[in-house]
Order: structure tokens, then sequence, then C-alpha cells
């Protein structure tokens, strides 16, 4: 039926419909299959792993361009914006960088931002600044970044990316953070502290990485008004939800469908992004956690998707 692809609904709903690209797709046996679904129905997309610092400058002044490069072209073609993930993060790290001295260390994060929104600021127009800065506890993990400049690298980084890439809309990305507890409040202490300073932050990235039993979605719309409260948008960046011991693609089914209605009863939500779209490729693919199985055939929640949407 044409016109009942998810991502012809999404638009007609105002909303960016996305999902994450495997890195070099294109490369593999059935990367045309894949091209051809990813490109009927999103009209998002963010990069697996393209972006990442070990991949894209493993050495010093070394970049790697070409993954980024092939995947931001061939969004083109689909005519699918580009959000771009993840700028500064505690993982996936060249060793140079986490063996660079304390000092030389905000140089390095301020450069890396630099090179990559200058060289794709025209293309990318969302980015994750910063990743995970979060404990399980609420506080900050003390990582590469927060070992050199304390708490200040958010800031700072945020602060960078703004200079570099002025157009662009800035997120803080985070997992575990979307439902009440210590983690969500450090969210909310994190993101009023940052207002508060004039940090050019605007909005949250929330991962959502469930399992099909999750049901607290009471707490994610309440979470979800507290940052629009706080003036920030609301952008579901890496939702997957994984099929545990005893749990079935129904219950799945509901938790794509419960979280997508968060975000359409949400004024400032402004996408709902899979991590990936065929069971085929997941980083939990054990758990056949997404939308298509791994014939690229659709599942229930993709069915209960395109009927909510
Ligand atoms: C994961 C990728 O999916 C894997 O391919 C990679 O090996 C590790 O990273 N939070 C994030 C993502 O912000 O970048 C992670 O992606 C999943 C958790």
């Amino acid at each position: 039926r044409p016109g009942s692809r998810l991502r012809d609904l999404a638009a007609s709903r105002d909303l960016l419909f996305g999902y994450a690209a495997l890195q070099g797709f294109y490369e593999r046996p059935d990367g045309a299959l894949y091209a051809d679904i990813a490109a009927e129905e999103f009209n998002f997309v963010t990069t697996e792993n393209s972006l990442k610092w070990d991949l894209l400058n493993p050495l010093p002044g070394k970049y790697r361009w070409a993954q980024a490069d092939n995947l931001i072209q061939l969004a083109k073609v689909s005519r699918q914006a580009v959000h771009g993930h993840t700028l500064v993060w505690y993982t996936q790290l060249p060793g140079w960088i986490k063996r660079s001295e304390l000092a030389d260390r905000e140089t390095h994060m301020r450069e890396f931002i630099d090179r990559v929104l200058t060289r794709y600021a025209d293309d990318v127009p969302i980015w994750d600044v910063v990743n995970e800065a979060l404990e399980a506890d609420g506080t900050l993990r003390h990582s590469t970044w927060y070992e050199a400049m304390g708490g200040d690298f958010i800031d700072i980084a945020f602060r960078q990316a703004r200079l570099s890439a002025p157009d662009a809309t800035l997120l803080y990305n985070d997992y575990d953070v979307s439902f009440a507890g210590p983690k969500s409040d450090g969210l909310i202490a994190l993101m009023t502290s940052l207002k508060d300073a004039g940090t050019p932050v605007d909005g949250v990235g929330f991962q959502m990485h469930l399992d099909a039993d999750f049901d607290r979605f009471d707490e994610v719309a309440a979470t979800f008004q507290k940052m629009a409260d706080l003036d920030l948008d609301i952008y579901i960046t890496e939702l997957d939800v994984s099929i545990r011991n005893g749990m079935t693609e129904a219950q799945q089914a509901v938790v794509y469908e419960e979280v997508l209605s968060l975000c359409l009863e949400q004024a400032r939500c402004k996408a709902y992004q899979i991590w990936g779209f065929t069971d085929m490729y997941s980083w939990r693919d054990e758990f056949n956690p997404l939308i298509f199985d791994r014939r690229y055939q659709t599942k229930p929640a993709y069915a209960a998707l395109q009927r909510r949407l």
C-alpha cells in the first residue's frame, strides 16, 4: 500500500522516524535489500558506529572519513535527515586519546568536535555532543574527559559544538534515564545545571534499550515532561526491545507502540529512532530486539507502529 510506509505516516505527523545504519552495510551480500528497506521505511538515520572517535580518528592527525561520507551520501539520495552519533563519549576511543596527557585532553576534544562538525555541519543537523556521562547512581562517570576537566567537560563540549556548528541541534544522550530512579534524577539535575549555566544544549536523547516486559510508561511520560519544562527537545535515539526468557513478540510490539504513543503525545518529542531495523544486525541480536526479523520480514511490532502512526 503506497503511503503506508512508516516514514510517510511519520512525516504526516511531523515526526523524524529513524534507524541506526550498520557500518558498511552496502558492502554486504544483503546490502541492496538492507538499503531498499531502510530507504522505504525511514526518513531519519544515524550512524551506529561510523562517526565514533576510534573509527574516525584512530591516530593523531589521521582521519578516515570514508564510512561516514558514504552513509551521509546514501542518506541524501534517500531523502533522510542525518543524526550524528557521537562526539564525546567515554568508550570507543582510540588508544592515543586514552593515553594522552591530562593537560592536552581539552585541546584534543575541542579539535575533534571542530573537525567533525566543520566537515558535516551542512549535512548533519542534529548531534549527540555528549554521550553517557552519568553513572547508574546519577553521579558523573570518571571518564577520560572527566579525569582531565572534571564535570566542566560537558559545558566545554557543548560550547565548542555551538561554535563549530551554530545551526545544529545539540543533544545530551544517555541510557536508563527515561524511567524513575537515581540515574533519571541525575539527568534532571545535570540538565538543570547546564541550563542554569547557559550551556547551549537543545535537547536530550533517550536511548531506550528496553526489554519486552517493560511497563514503566507513566514514569517515562513524567521524565519527558520534566525535560519539556526545562525547554529541552526530546529525541528517542536508540530504541530496541529485547525478547528475553519467556517474553513474546506480542509484548515487544506493545512496548514499541507505547513508546511511540508517549512521543506522539509529547509536543517536544521530535524523533523516534530504532537502533537498527533487522534482527540480522543488532548489537543485541540474541534477543531479536528489532521490528524486522532476520529474513527481513516485518514483525508484530512493525504492524503496531503502522497502526499507531
Ligand atoms: C553500540 C553498537 O551498536 C555496537 O555495534 C558497538 O560495538 C558498540 O556500540 N549506547 C550507544 C551506542 O550510545 O553507541 C552503542 O552502540 C549502544 C549503547
